[in-house]
């Protein structure tokens, strides 16, 4: 059995969950939901990263100790999973104790064989990205990510001798061409380190709220040496060895274009020193934009996934809607724009007037034509190729991680089929067997999307199942064999519900 395990950032606890951390969270489910269809042995990691000066920061600002600020916010992100239908099969906080276990087992590991030193440190420090700057790196002074001014510190440090590793990385990458996607990404990496590597100082002795260097307690490592280390703690590193070979090489990280030198250069350099082998690929994915910007706590333009999904003012969308909008409209990859206006067009082209409309459409001449009996599909149906086709389409999209191209695919057959209806016209047609090939093949094909748009859509799909009248739900069905034309069996009642896609006004 192939074994799939997918990974997102884990998230700082000094800030509430956005749509832009929805967003990865929301694709790393649906990939693994459509890995669950293939049968693959599925581990879905997601998290809270929550150490470091920022939380600390926070903390004090809203009169909590870091460990309260950690508990209050890391809960704030377990509800917003739950609200968006997220089923991760681990939830890890960096302050658990297992956590600190596998940090300090690997970070020993590396010292033991001679990678890390002692030195002293003295440069920019961005507090919001919990990272130091060289001089030519800033932007007048600033930050070059968050253009706000750095602190000047200096400080005795552990340094790992990450300059050791430019060949083996650069080795790494031409060895393992895929391994960061997209290409862009990769020669931005590539980039980085052929400019030449610094040692990077990854312990700290001004601050107490991290984990624990083991071997001088005067330390703590840096939020970002623990950080990396929880997609390890959280398959047994240290501490199950089978368990955790299992599953290291099928790893696949989810990030943001803003920690691609942490992920594809420290990353892999810090696993090579440690004797262990780089992530098998990291996906990048550009940010979504609101008027323009990125969301900030400091810009006030973030946007809640409550405000979307629940009627907050602004409309309510729903799960599925909310999941779908973000999977099928943002190419994961470059920037993309969030906009109301946008969703609410999304909303009625791909759902109202397309998948719900189709739905409406079947289950309207069945009551009425068929007896409410949905009948069976033609053999060698015109709709046979094209599903084949969507089915084709969508896998290797998934499996790429484009779910938009996925979502794309599994709407060229929602299309296809409301043209179908439309060229045969079965709202005009006499009941008899030709209209019931029609709409067998049109309940067919909706079987099809509905197993399709599973790992976007759980809910609705479930429902278009049931309605259809099919037993248990998509995701007890395994592919490929059940994306295969012939599947419905005809002879199942047919409900004519509600629309489950209402037009939403503009
Ligand atoms: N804690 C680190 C990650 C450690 S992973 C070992 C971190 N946390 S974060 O909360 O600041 O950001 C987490 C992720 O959210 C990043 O991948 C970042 O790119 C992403 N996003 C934050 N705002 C975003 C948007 N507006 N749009 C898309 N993604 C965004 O960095």
């Amino acid at each position: 059995m192939a074994r799939f395990y997918v990974t997102t950032p884990i998230y700082y606890v000094n800030d509430a969950p956005h749509i832009g951390h929805a967003y990865t969270t929301v694709t790393a489910d649906a990939v693994a939901r459509w890995h669950r269809l293939l049968g693959d042995d599925v581990f879905f990691l997601t998290g809270t990263d929550e150490h470091g000066l920022k939380v600390a920061r926070q903390a004090e600002v809203n009169g909590l100790t870091p460990k309260e600020q950690a508990d209050s916010t890391s809960e704030r992100f377990k509800e917003a999973w739950q609200l968006v239908d997220v089923a991760y099969d681990d939830f890890i906080r960096t302050t658990e104790p297992r956590h600190a276990r596998a940090v300090q087992h690997l970070l020993q590991r590396i010292y033991d064989n001679g990678d890390i030193e002692l030195g002293t440190y003295e440069g920019p420090y961005c507090v919001s990205c919990e990272a130091y700057y060289t001089e030519a790196e800033l932007v007048d002074g600033c930050c070059p990510i968050h253009r706000r001014p750095v602190e000047l510190f200096k400080e005795e440090n552990y340094f790992f001798k990450l300059s050791r590793y430019e060949k083996p990385l650069l080795d790494w990458y031409a060895s393992h061409p895929e391994s960061i996607q997209p290409d862009m990404r990769r020669n931005e990496a590539l980039g980085l380190v052929r400019q030449g590597l610094q040692d990077i100082s990854i312990t700290r002795t001004s601050i107490r709220w991290g984990v624990p260097v083991p071997w001088d307690d005067e330390h703590v490592f840096y939020v970002w040496y623990d950080a990396l280390v929880n997609y390890c703690t959280a398959i047994g590193y240290g501490e199950d060895q089978a368990r955790f070979d299992a599953w290291w090489p099928s790893v696949q990280h989810l990030i943001g274009k803003d920690i691609v030198r942490f992920h594809c250069v420290y990353w892999p350099a810090m696993l090579l020193a440690a004797g262990l082998e780089p992530p098998h690929r990291i996906h990048v994915h550009g940010y979504l934009l609101v008027g323009g910007e990125k969301m900030s706590k400091t810009s006030l333009n973030q946007i809640a996934p409550a405000e979307l999904v629940n009627d907050l003012g602004t409309g309510a969308f729903g799960v599925d809607a909310f999941r779908h909008h973000f999977l099928h409209d943002t190419p994961f990859g470059p920037d993309g724009e969030f906009s109301h206006e946008g969703m609410v067009n999304r909303y009625n082209a791909d759902l109202a007037n397309n998948f719900g409309n189709l739905l409406s459409r079947v289950s309207t001449v069945v009551a009425k034509k068929c007896g409410g009996v949905g009948p069976s599909p033609q053999e060698g149906s015109p709709l046979e190729d094209v599903a084949a086709r969507a089915y084709e389409s969508a896998a290797d999209a998934w499996r790429r991680v484009a779910p938009n191209e996925a979502l794309d695919a599994t709407w060229r057959l929602v299309r296809e089929t409301n043209a179908y209806l439309e060229a045969n016209e079965p709202w005009k047609a006499e009941p008899g067997p030709e209209l019931d090939a029609v709409m067998g093949d049109a309940l067919e094909a909706l079987r099809i999307v509905a197993l399709l748009a599973t790992p976007a859509m759980p809910s609705a799909c479930a429902e278009v199942w049931r309605r259809i009248g099919l037993d248990g739900s998509p995701t007890d069905q395994r592919l490929p064999d059940a994306a295969r034309w012939g599947g419905y069996p005809g002879g199942s009642a047919v409900e004519k519900g509600e629309p489950l896609f209402p037009r939403k006004r503009d």
